[in-house]
């Protein structure tokens, strides 16, 4: 009989252009990554829509999935034989890495932003719910699947296992940083990820660095800091994000109006009645999406197809910094774009990114996240921001951007000259 424990009889291995190779010898682990679910990974790119600003970044979470089981085994190697460390807990750490974004949909944000799902609340509902992942999952032991379900929730009992997977320095982030930098070919984003799983070490409730290794960790938040605002916040990825959401918005209104879709999109009704099951959205994935917005570029509805003739061929919209205290001009620029029969609703969009680099504990706030603690030669434990003037110079500062995005060549053909002038005087004043 198989069971959970049995290892391959032979290492298997996953050429990986981050960590160079990824080793799989546990049969739990390589019989997850054969699960249609998974599989279906490899069908969404991490990064969304950054590809249409850096042409690289068409990676998978497949790909990003893998290398933080991979930096998850590597942290465990580490800690095999120490206090705090209990070995039993190792498959868990490894299935809960593997699995932490399984619940991802195409271009998940935007999705969610649009038709409110939640991917965390699918994670859970593939890993407990009736799929091949829960079969091979409930080999270990018929609580096994709750308990990776509730690693990912960060609701399970030992913490210490939690932070591995979740925490403001995890396999998680530190494989996506790495891949993302990568992968869009950046120059920021990097740093020594070896010398970090090294000086790792668990400790009571959460895994803490040794001092030494101090500098490898302010590279890393430097890193961090750079890949938010010089990539995943990038107004042009944004403007592309735009446009995914206004088309759902256009598709899902026009369906609620009764609207006769020359082809009709059958994956896309339960989403636009609210009533997507779990297996209507394993089959969900880019290549359907995609599909949809190739063919609507034919569609009547001229919302509709310019949209999509907008995403597909990359004509985006142009943006101008917008501050919230210009409302009134915005109340004003969304009359005259009415007047001048460009729909606001879907033509004129704000959009704001915020982050928080690096906080210290702030107990009882929201978002109330377990800071980074260094490890002394003495076995004191030290929080990050105090003893690094690096990291205290970011720390708790949270920057916020907007923009206002706009089709600048349906401005240009306004043929009233009036209302084009002032649409112009408004927006780039
Ligand atoms: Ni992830």
């Amino acid at each position: 009989m198989i069971n959970g424990m049995d290892k391959l009889e032979e290492e298997k291995v996953f050429k990986d252009p981050v960590h160079r190779y990824v080793h799989v010898r546990d049969r739990l682990i390589w019989d997850l990554i054969g699960t249609r679910e998974f599989q279906r990974l490899r069908r969404v790119r991490q990064l969304g829509t950054t590809f249409l600003t850096f042409h690289g970044a068409e990676h998978s979470r497949f790909s990003h999935s893998l290398g933080v089981y991979e930096i998850t085994r590597r942290i465990i190697e580490v800690f095999e034989g120490r206090p705090y460390w209990d070995d039993d807990e190792r498959l868990l750490c490894l299935c809960a890495a593997l699995l932490h974004d399984v619940g991802h949909g195409p271009f998940s944000h935007t999705f969610e932003k649009i038709f409110g799902m939640d991917h965390e609340a699918f994670t859970q509902k593939m890993i407990t719910g009736d799929t091949e992942i829960n079969r091979v999952l409930r080999r270990m032991g018929d609580d096994f699947p709750a308990n990776v379900a509730e690693v990912i929730d960060k609701t399970y009992d030992n913490k210490l296992v939690v932070s591995l997977i979740s925490s403001q320095i995890d396999a998680d982030r530190m494989d996506y940083l790495l891949r993302d930098a990568y992968y869009t070919g950046v120059s920021y984003g990097h740093f020594d990820l070896e010398r970090i799983w090294r000086v790792m070490r668990p400790r009571d409730d959460q895994v803490v660095i040794k001092q030494s290794g101090m500098h490898a960790v302010e590279d890393y938040i430097m890193s961090r800091y750079q890949m938010y605002w010089q990539v995943y916040f990038h107004p042009v990825t944004r403007s592309a994000e735009v446009i995914l959401s206004k088309i759902l918005r256009r598709a899902r209104d026009l369906y609620h109006e009764g609207y006769r879709f020359q082809q009709k999109p059958g994956h896309l009704i339960p989403l636009f009645d609210d009533s997507l099951t779990l297996e209507q959205y394993i089959k969900l994935d880019e290549a359907v999406i995609m599909f949809y917005f190739q063919i609507w570029q034919d569609e009547e509805d001229s919302i509709l197809s310019d949209l999509c003739q907008r995403f597909m061929n990359r004509r985006l919209f142009k943006y101008v910094e917008f501050t919230p205290s210009n409302f009134n001009d915005y109340f004003e620029l969304k009359e005259a774009f009415a007047k001048a029969g460009i729909d606001p609703r879907y033509y004129l969009v704000v959009d704001s990114s915020s982050d928080l680099p690096y906080d210290f504990y702030r107990p009882g706030e929201e978002g109330e996240r377990l800071p980074i603690h260094l490890l002394t030669s003495g076995g004191d434990l030290r929080e990050l921001s105090r003893e690094s003037t690096v990291v205290e110079a970011i720390s708790g500062k949270k920057r916020t951007d907007h923009k206002l995005y706009f089709p600048k060549d349906f401005i240009e053909a306004i043929a009233d000259e009036t209302v084009k002038t002032r649409i112009q005087e408004l927006l780039y004043q």
